[in-house]
Protein backbone atom coordinates (compact mmCIF):
# COMPACT_ATOMS: atom_id res chain seq x y z
CA UNK A 1 0.00 0.00 0.00
CA UNK A 2 1.32 3.37 -1.11
CA UNK A 3 1.08 7.05 0.34
CA UNK A 4 -2.31 8.34 -0.36
CA UNK A 5 -3.98 11.89 0.44
CA UNK A 6 -6.42 11.27 2.80
CA UNK A 7 -8.13 14.20 4.48
CA UNK A 8 -9.47 14.65 8.18
CA UNK A 9 -13.03 13.21 6.89
CA UNK A 10 -11.31 10.49 5.53
CA UNK A 11 -11.88 10.88 1.89
CA UNK A 12 -8.86 10.34 -0.45
CA UNK A 13 -8.16 12.84 -3.20
CA UNK A 14 -7.45 11.44 -6.70
CA UNK A 15 -8.92 14.08 -8.97
CA UNK A 16 -6.23 17.39 -10.11
CA UNK A 17 -7.66 19.94 -11.92
CA UNK A 18 -5.06 21.79 -13.45
CA UNK A 19 -6.15 25.06 -14.40
CA UNK A 20 -3.24 26.55 -17.30
CA UNK A 21 -4.48 29.57 -18.43
CA UNK A 22 -6.67 32.68 -16.39
CA UNK A 23 -7.31 33.72 -20.23
CA UNK A 24 -10.59 33.40 -22.17
CA UNK A 25 -11.64 34.21 -25.35
CA UNK A 26 -15.18 34.17 -24.25
CA UNK A 27 -16.92 36.46 -21.85
CA UNK A 28 -19.31 33.80 -20.31
CA UNK A 29 -21.85 35.69 -17.93
CA UNK A 30 -22.15 33.70 -15.04
CA UNK A 31 -18.11 33.81 -15.46
CA UNK A 32 -16.78 37.00 -16.35
CA UNK A 33 -17.27 40.40 -17.01
CA UNK A 34 -17.34 41.69 -20.34
CA UNK A 35 -15.12 44.12 -19.60
CA UNK A 36 -11.99 44.92 -17.52
CA UNK A 37 -10.70 41.31 -16.33
CA UNK A 38 -7.14 41.67 -15.11
CA UNK A 39 -5.11 39.14 -16.83
CA UNK A 40 -2.35 37.67 -14.40
CA UNK A 41 1.19 38.63 -15.79
CA UNK A 42 2.75 35.97 -17.64
CA UNK A 43 6.08 35.66 -15.74
CA UNK A 44 3.59 34.74 -12.84
CA UNK A 45 2.02 31.60 -14.66
CA UNK A 46 3.41 28.30 -14.08
CA UNK A 47 5.74 26.67 -17.18
CA UNK A 48 4.58 23.46 -18.24
CA UNK A 49 7.86 21.63 -16.75
CA UNK A 50 6.29 23.22 -12.77
CA UNK A 51 3.25 22.16 -14.00
CA UNK A 52 4.60 18.90 -14.80
CA UNK A 53 6.60 18.76 -11.33
CA UNK A 54 3.29 19.07 -9.20
CA UNK A 55 1.36 16.44 -11.00
CA UNK A 56 4.29 13.99 -10.81
CA UNK A 57 4.38 14.73 -6.94
CA UNK A 58 0.69 13.82 -7.00
CA UNK A 59 0.44 11.00 -9.39
CA UNK A 60 3.65 9.13 -9.03
CA UNK A 61 4.13 9.67 -5.08
CA UNK A 62 0.23 10.26 -3.80
CA UNK A 63 -1.92 8.16 -6.88
CA UNK A 64 -3.67 10.86 -8.31
CA UNK A 65 -4.79 9.16 -11.08
CA UNK A 66 -7.02 11.48 -12.92
CA UNK A 67 -6.08 15.33 -14.34
CA UNK A 68 -8.82 17.19 -15.95
CA UNK A 69 -6.99 20.54 -17.75
CA UNK A 70 -9.01 24.00 -16.97
CA UNK A 71 -8.83 27.33 -17.58
CA UNK A 72 -9.93 30.11 -18.48
CA UNK A 73 -10.03 28.49 -21.51
CA UNK A 74 -7.35 25.76 -21.58
CA UNK A 75 -6.81 26.10 -25.78
CA UNK A 76 -5.37 29.80 -25.57
CA UNK A 77 -2.56 28.38 -23.70
CA UNK A 78 -0.17 28.22 -26.17
CA UNK A 79 1.83 24.25 -27.34
CA UNK A 80 -1.16 22.89 -25.23
CA UNK A 81 -0.40 19.38 -26.83
CA UNK A 82 3.54 19.14 -25.08
CA UNK A 83 1.59 19.45 -21.74
CA UNK A 84 -0.95 16.71 -22.49
CA UNK A 85 2.12 14.76 -24.08
CA UNK A 86 4.34 14.98 -20.40
CA UNK A 87 0.85 14.46 -18.43
CA UNK A 88 0.56 11.45 -20.56
CA UNK A 89 3.88 10.14 -19.56
CA UNK A 90 2.85 9.89 -16.39
CA UNK A 91 2.73 6.79 -14.19
CA UNK A 92 0.26 6.25 -11.38
CA UNK A 93 2.33 4.98 -8.33
CA UNK A 94 1.70 5.37 -4.35
CA UNK A 95 -2.30 5.38 -3.46
CA UNK A 96 -4.58 3.53 -1.18
CA UNK A 97 -4.89 -0.03 -1.45
CA UNK A 98 -7.96 0.42 -3.34
CA UNK A 99 -9.98 -2.57 -1.17
CA UNK A 100 -13.39 -2.03 -0.74
CA UNK A 101 -13.57 1.31 -2.98
CA UNK A 102 -14.59 0.19 -6.28
CA UNK A 103 -11.96 1.33 -8.24
CA UNK A 104 -9.67 -2.02 -7.81
CA UNK A 105 -9.73 -2.51 -11.42
CA UNK A 106 -7.82 0.76 -11.84
CA UNK A 107 -4.80 -0.54 -9.68
CA UNK A 108 -2.41 -2.35 -11.77
CA UNK A 109 1.18 -0.89 -11.76
CA UNK A 110 2.66 1.31 -14.77
CA UNK A 111 -0.95 2.61 -15.90
CA UNK A 112 -1.10 5.98 -16.82
CA UNK A 113 -3.60 8.80 -15.86
CA UNK A 114 -7.04 9.56 -17.05
CA UNK A 115 -6.87 13.08 -19.16
CA UNK A 116 -9.78 14.90 -19.59
CA UNK A 117 -10.03 18.95 -20.57
CA UNK A 118 -12.99 21.04 -20.34
CA UNK A 119 -13.17 23.43 -22.91
CA UNK A 120 -15.42 26.12 -24.52
CA UNK A 121 -15.17 24.00 -27.78
CA UNK A 122 -14.08 27.34 -29.91
CA UNK A 123 -11.00 26.26 -31.30
CA UNK A 124 -11.60 22.54 -31.25
CA UNK A 125 -11.87 22.38 -35.12
CA UNK A 126 -8.41 22.95 -35.06
CA UNK A 127 -7.01 21.29 -32.13
CA UNK A 128 -8.89 18.00 -31.45
CA UNK A 129 -6.67 15.22 -33.20
CA UNK A 130 -3.63 17.01 -32.17
CA UNK A 131 -4.53 16.88 -28.61
CA UNK A 132 -5.78 13.36 -28.99
CA UNK A 133 -2.35 12.17 -30.50
CA UNK A 134 -1.11 13.55 -27.67
CA UNK A 135 -3.05 11.08 -25.19
CA UNK A 136 -6.08 13.46 -24.13
CA UNK A 137 -9.06 10.66 -23.93
CA UNK A 138 -12.25 13.05 -22.62
CA UNK A 139 -13.41 16.28 -23.14
CA UNK A 140 -16.09 18.37 -21.53
CA UNK A 141 -17.39 20.97 -23.93
CA UNK A 142 -19.25 24.03 -23.04
CA UNK A 143 -22.19 25.39 -24.57
CA UNK A 144 -25.31 26.99 -22.45
CA UNK A 145 -27.50 27.74 -25.39
CA UNK A 146 -28.05 26.09 -29.17
CA UNK A 147 -29.78 29.37 -30.35
CA UNK A 148 -27.34 31.95 -31.96
CA UNK A 149 -28.51 34.94 -30.26
CA UNK A 150 -28.72 33.77 -26.96
CA UNK A 151 -25.48 32.25 -27.36
CA UNK A 152 -23.66 35.50 -28.35
CA UNK A 153 -25.85 37.57 -25.49
CA UNK A 154 -24.29 34.73 -22.99
CA UNK A 155 -21.00 34.30 -24.00
CA UNK A 156 -20.21 37.82 -25.93
CA UNK A 157 -19.06 36.48 -28.94
CA UNK A 158 -20.71 34.93 -31.91
CA UNK A 159 -19.60 31.99 -31.90
CA UNK A 160 -22.15 28.65 -31.57
CA UNK A 161 -21.43 27.55 -35.15
CA UNK A 162 -17.37 27.08 -34.32
CA UNK A 163 -19.02 25.26 -30.82
CA UNK A 164 -20.72 23.27 -32.81
CA UNK A 165 -18.08 22.48 -35.51
CA UNK A 166 -15.72 21.84 -32.23
CA UNK A 167 -18.49 19.44 -30.81
CA UNK A 168 -18.12 17.42 -34.05
CA UNK A 169 -14.26 17.07 -34.55
CA UNK A 170 -13.82 16.21 -30.77
CA UNK A 171 -16.50 13.04 -31.75
CA UNK A 172 -13.96 12.66 -35.43
CA UNK A 173 -11.15 13.29 -33.76
CA UNK A 174 -11.95 9.83 -31.15
CA UNK A 175 -13.02 11.74 -28.05
CA UNK A 176 -14.67 9.22 -26.03
CA UNK A 177 -17.24 10.57 -24.07
CA UNK A 178 -17.45 14.23 -25.20
CA UNK A 179 -19.73 15.49 -23.05
CA UNK A 180 -21.53 18.88 -22.62
CA UNK A 181 -22.01 21.09 -19.60
CA UNK A 182 -24.54 23.41 -20.06
CA UNK A 183 -24.86 25.75 -17.41
CA UNK A 184 -28.95 26.55 -16.75
CA UNK A 185 -29.94 30.44 -15.15
CA UNK A 186 -33.56 30.80 -14.82
CA UNK A 187 -35.09 33.16 -16.99
CA UNK A 188 -32.14 32.85 -19.43
CA UNK A 189 -32.22 29.49 -21.04
CA UNK A 190 -34.26 27.27 -18.90
CA UNK A 191 -36.37 26.84 -22.15
CA UNK A 192 -33.99 24.72 -23.81
CA UNK A 193 -33.76 22.34 -21.25
CA UNK A 194 -35.55 19.68 -23.58
CA UNK A 195 -33.84 21.08 -26.77
CA UNK A 196 -30.45 20.42 -25.30
CA UNK A 197 -31.66 16.65 -23.80
CA UNK A 198 -32.59 16.06 -28.48
CA UNK A 199 -29.38 17.62 -29.03
CA UNK A 200 -27.45 14.72 -27.15
CA UNK A 201 -29.04 12.42 -27.89
CA UNK A 202 -29.24 13.13 -31.79
CA UNK A 203 -25.72 13.62 -31.79
CA UNK A 204 -24.43 10.90 -29.04
CA UNK A 205 -22.91 13.19 -26.58
CA UNK A 206 -23.50 13.52 -22.90
CA UNK A 207 -25.42 16.46 -21.54
CA UNK A 208 -24.57 18.02 -18.15
CA UNK A 209 -26.94 20.22 -16.65
CA UNK A 210 -25.01 21.98 -13.90
CA UNK A 211 -26.72 24.46 -11.58
CA UNK A 212 -25.53 27.98 -11.47
CA UNK A 213 -22.73 28.66 -8.68
CA UNK A 214 -21.98 31.68 -6.89
CA UNK A 215 -18.86 31.72 -8.85
CA UNK A 216 -18.96 34.80 -11.24
CA UNK A 217 -17.30 37.78 -11.43
CA UNK A 218 -19.90 40.25 -11.40
CA UNK A 219 -21.97 39.07 -8.22
CA UNK A 220 -25.18 38.45 -10.56
CA UNK A 221 -26.13 35.06 -8.47
CA UNK A 222 -28.79 34.89 -6.12
CA UNK A 223 -30.33 31.77 -5.33
CA UNK A 224 -33.67 31.82 -7.13
CA UNK A 225 -31.84 32.02 -10.49
CA UNK A 226 -30.90 28.34 -9.90
CA UNK A 227 -32.72 25.78 -11.90
CA UNK A 228 -32.78 22.54 -8.90
CA UNK A 229 -31.41 19.08 -10.74
CA UNK A 230 -35.17 17.84 -9.73
CA UNK A 231 -36.66 20.29 -11.85
CA UNK A 232 -34.15 19.35 -14.93
CA UNK A 233 -34.47 15.52 -15.06
CA UNK A 234 -38.48 15.81 -14.57
CA UNK A 235 -38.60 18.20 -18.08
CA UNK A 236 -36.75 15.82 -19.81
CA UNK A 237 -38.49 12.58 -18.10
CA UNK A 238 -41.49 13.92 -19.44
CA UNK A 239 -40.62 13.70 -23.20
CA UNK A 240 -37.97 11.11 -23.01
CA UNK A 241 -38.28 9.05 -20.12
CA UNK A 242 -35.21 8.88 -17.54
CA UNK A 243 -33.89 6.15 -15.16
CA UNK A 244 -31.63 6.96 -12.65
CA UNK A 245 -28.43 5.17 -13.20
CA UNK A 246 -27.24 3.36 -9.81
CA UNK A 247 -23.19 4.06 -8.40
CA UNK A 248 -22.10 7.24 -8.30
CA UNK A 249 -19.34 6.83 -6.76
CA UNK A 250 -17.14 10.37 -6.11
CA UNK A 251 -19.13 11.61 -9.40
CA UNK A 252 -20.43 15.30 -9.41
CA UNK A 253 -23.11 14.38 -11.74
CA UNK A 254 -25.75 12.39 -10.67
CA UNK A 255 -26.19 10.22 -14.43
CA UNK A 256 -29.66 9.11 -15.86
CA UNK A 257 -30.15 7.03 -18.85
CA UNK A 258 -32.60 7.27 -21.67
CA UNK A 259 -35.39 3.99 -21.21
CA UNK A 260 -35.23 3.83 -25.18
CA UNK A 261 -31.58 3.10 -24.92
CA UNK A 262 -30.64 6.45 -26.67
CA UNK A 263 -27.69 7.53 -24.34
CA UNK A 264 -27.93 9.31 -20.98
CA UNK A 265 -28.00 12.82 -19.11
CA UNK A 266 -26.04 14.27 -16.07
CA UNK A 267 -26.94 16.26 -13.40
CA UNK A 268 -24.70 18.55 -11.81
CA UNK A 269 -26.73 19.44 -8.66
CA UNK A 270 -23.91 21.60 -6.46
CA UNK A 271 -26.32 23.89 -5.26
CA UNK A 272 -29.49 22.00 -4.47
CA UNK A 273 -27.81 18.58 -3.51
CA UNK A 274 -23.95 19.05 -2.56
CA UNK A 275 -21.76 16.25 -3.16
CA UNK A 276 -19.17 17.29 -1.16
CA UNK A 277 -18.93 13.93 1.00
CA UNK A 278 -17.31 11.92 -2.27
CA UNK A 279 -15.26 14.95 -3.36
CA UNK A 280 -12.04 13.72 -4.47
CA UNK A 281 -10.26 16.61 -5.85
CA UNK A 282 -8.14 19.17 -5.39
CA UNK A 283 -7.25 22.13 -8.18
CA UNK A 284 -3.86 23.73 -8.80
CA UNK A 285 -4.79 27.24 -10.22
CA UNK A 286 -2.60 28.76 -13.17
CA UNK A 287 -0.28 30.91 -10.72
CA UNK A 288 0.15 27.64 -8.58
CA UNK A 289 -2.22 28.34 -5.99
CA UNK A 290 -3.46 24.98 -4.53
CA UNK A 291 -7.18 25.04 -3.55
CA UNK A 292 -8.80 21.86 -2.00
CA UNK A 293 -12.50 23.14 -2.75
CA UNK A 294 -13.96 25.48 -5.63
CA UNK A 295 -14.89 28.00 -2.80
CA UNK A 296 -12.03 27.24 -0.35
CA UNK A 297 -10.74 30.48 0.67
CA UNK A 298 -7.38 29.51 1.74
CA UNK A 299 -4.84 28.46 -0.91
CA UNK A 300 -1.31 27.03 -0.43
CA UNK A 301 0.78 28.81 -2.68
CA UNK A 302 3.47 26.41 -4.34
CA UNK A 303 5.04 28.85 -6.36
CA UNK A 304 8.20 30.00 -3.72
CA UNK A 305 8.68 25.86 -3.63
CA UNK A 306 8.83 25.29 -6.83
CA UNK A 307 11.06 28.51 -8.01
CA UNK A 308 13.20 28.88 -5.06
CA UNK A 309 14.96 25.10 -5.05
CA UNK A 310 12.22 23.37 -3.22
CA UNK A 311 12.53 19.34 -3.33
CA UNK A 312 9.65 16.78 -4.42
CA UNK A 313 9.73 16.28 -0.26
CA UNK A 314 8.84 19.88 0.39
CA UNK A 315 5.97 19.84 -2.12
CA UNK A 316 4.50 16.68 -0.96
CA UNK A 317 4.28 18.03 2.68
CA UNK A 318 2.80 21.08 1.35
CA UNK A 319 0.10 19.39 -0.55
CA UNK A 320 -0.56 16.83 2.73
CA UNK A 321 -0.75 20.46 4.52
CA UNK A 322 -3.00 21.62 2.20
CA UNK A 323 -5.34 18.48 1.76
CA UNK A 324 -5.56 17.97 6.01
CA UNK A 325 -7.23 21.27 5.89
CA UNK A 326 -10.15 20.49 3.39
CA UNK A 327 -13.46 21.24 4.90
CA UNK A 328 -16.39 18.95 4.97
CA UNK A 329 -18.08 21.13 2.69
CA UNK A 330 -19.32 23.99 0.97
CA UNK A 331 -22.02 26.27 2.75
CA UNK A 332 -23.51 27.93 -0.45
CA UNK A 333 -26.95 27.33 1.40
CA UNK A 334 -26.34 28.77 4.25
CA UNK A 335 -25.80 32.24 5.81
CA UNK A 336 -22.28 31.77 6.74
CA UNK A 337 -20.97 31.32 2.89
CA UNK A 338 -18.18 33.49 1.97
CA UNK A 339 -17.68 34.04 -1.93
CA UNK A 340 -14.37 33.15 -2.75
CA UNK A 341 -13.03 36.20 -4.16
CA UNK A 342 -11.95 34.22 -7.43
CA UNK A 343 -14.30 33.65 -10.07
CA UNK A 344 -14.51 30.43 -12.02
CA UNK A 345 -12.36 31.32 -14.75
CA UNK A 346 -9.57 32.00 -12.20
CA UNK A 347 -9.87 29.10 -10.10
CA UNK A 348 -10.43 26.24 -13.39
CA UNK A 349 -13.66 24.56 -12.76
N1 LIG B 1 -21.75 28.17 -12.09
C1 LIG B 1 -21.75 26.91 -12.65
N2 LIG B 1 -20.88 26.52 -13.58
C2 LIG B 1 -19.98 27.42 -14.02
N3 LIG B 1 -19.00 27.33 -14.94
C3 LIG B 1 -18.35 28.51 -14.99
N4 LIG B 1 -18.89 29.39 -14.12
C4 LIG B 1 -19.91 28.73 -13.49
C5 LIG B 1 -20.86 29.10 -12.48
N5 LIG B 1 -20.87 30.32 -11.93
C6 LIG B 1 -18.78 26.12 -15.74
C7 LIG B 1 -18.54 26.38 -17.19
C8 LIG B 1 -17.67 25.24 -17.61
C9 LIG B 1 -17.05 24.75 -16.33
C10 LIG B 1 -15.59 24.92 -16.31
O1 LIG B 1 -17.62 25.49 -15.28
O2 LIG B 1 -19.70 26.35 -17.94
O3 LIG B 1 -18.39 24.21 -18.22
FE1 LIG C 1 -14.36 31.47 -20.73
FE2 LIG C 1 -15.21 29.21 -19.67
FE3 LIG C 1 -15.45 31.48 -18.27
FE4 LIG C 1 -16.93 31.08 -20.48
S1 LIG C 1 -16.99 29.87 -18.54
S2 LIG C 1 -15.80 32.96 -19.95
S3 LIG C 1 -15.61 29.94 -21.78
S4 LIG C 1 -13.56 30.51 -18.83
Amino acid sequence: MGEALIDSYGRTVRDLRISVTDRCNFRCQYCMPEEGMVWLPRTDILTFEEIERVARVCVERFGVDSIRLTGGEPTVRAHLPTLVAKLAALRVGGGADGVGDGREDRREDGRGVDLAMTTNGASLRLMARDLYDAGLRRLNISCDSLQRERFLAITKRDALESVLDGIDAAVAAGFDPVKLNCVLMRGINDDEIVDFARFGRERGVRVRFIEFMPLDASDQWSANRVVPGAEIVAAIDAVYPLVAVEGRGSQPAQRYRYRDGEGEIGVIASVSAPFCGACDRIRLTAEGQLRNCLFAVDETDLRPLLRGGGGDEDLAAAIVANVGRKWAGHSINKVTFIRPARSMSQIGG
